[in-house]
């Protein structure tokens, strides 16, 4: 575990338009899960902007002695957001993505096989209005850490600071998908609600907190499917 530097000052701050060829090679590099982190910096750089332009969506970063060491994304109405997405960025999305899928004809080809026809029906059906799922179901969608600051309590405080942001805005529990921070999430009080295997065989599962008391519970939420993020709609059914 590395040694906690004397002068180790943290701060918070929203994630700006400057911070996301960072936060996307941060992303590609420790989040490989799923099919966008295989479309490289530039296509993830196009996704992270959307969660600072996303009414649905809040995002972090966290600095520790001025320097950008974490991130964290969330939506306080998955669904929504991801429909916003498709309805306002889809264009810089299909160009970042299609020149992705030219530079990797190995992953576009798996992509066609595990979740093409998927894709195609989302980006034509999407249309806006109700969501059909609480909006008190949110969502930490993406947090990662640089290896080299873990175990000093900044992913907690990412985590901490998210849920807040998404608590205030009428989030009453939060859920979250993960592949091997099983530990991390249990440690802050997390509770497993569901498990399963993603379209590359990927087994994950899903975490949730509650901020017991008011409006939907976390088995409300586990009655719609809240996940956002495209690389995982195969999963929201
Ligand atoms: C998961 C992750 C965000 C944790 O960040 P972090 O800054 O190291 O976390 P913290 O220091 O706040 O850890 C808080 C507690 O969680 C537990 N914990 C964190 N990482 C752990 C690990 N690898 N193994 C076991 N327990 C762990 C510990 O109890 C820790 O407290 P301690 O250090 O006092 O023992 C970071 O490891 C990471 O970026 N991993 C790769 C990406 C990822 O898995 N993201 C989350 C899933 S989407």
């Amino acid at each position: 575990m590395p040694s906690e530097p004397a002068d180790h000052i943290l701060t918070l701050r929203p994630l700006g338009q400057a911070d996301v060829g960072w936060t996307a090679a941060l992303h590609e590099a420790v989040l490989p899960a799923g099919l966008f982190p295989e479309l490289g910096e530039t296509f993830l750089s196009e996704y992270h902007r959307a969660f600072i332009l996303s009414p649905y969506a809040e995002s972090l970063v966290i600095l520790s002695n001025s320097q950008p060491c974490g991130f964290a994304m969330g939506a306080t109405d998955p669904r929504a957001h991801r429909r916003w997405i498709i309805q306002t960025r889809r264009a810089p999305l299909l160009r970042a993505g299609l020149v992705a899928f030219a530079r990797r004809p190995d992953v576009l080809a798996r992509f066609v096989r595990t979740r093409g026809g998927r894709y195609l029906r989302r980006l034509t059906r999407a249309k806006g209005g109700e969501t059909g799922a609480p909006s008190t179901c949110g969502e930490l969608s993406h947090l990662a850490v640089e290896p080299e600051f873990r175990r000093r309590g900044i992913g907690r405080a990412l985590v901490e600071a998210l849920t807040s942001s998404l608590v205030a805005r009428g989030v009453t529990t939060v859920r979250t998908q993960t592949s091997g921070a099983d530990d991390f999430y249990r440690e802050l009080g997390w509770v497993e609600t569901a498990a399963g295997v993603d379209a590359d065989g990927t087994a994950f599962r899903i975490y949730s907190f509650s901020n017991v008391g008011h409006g939907a519970n976390a088995s409300e939420c586990d009655a719609v499917t809240v996940r956002a993020t495209w690389s995982h709609v195969e999963e929201a059914g």
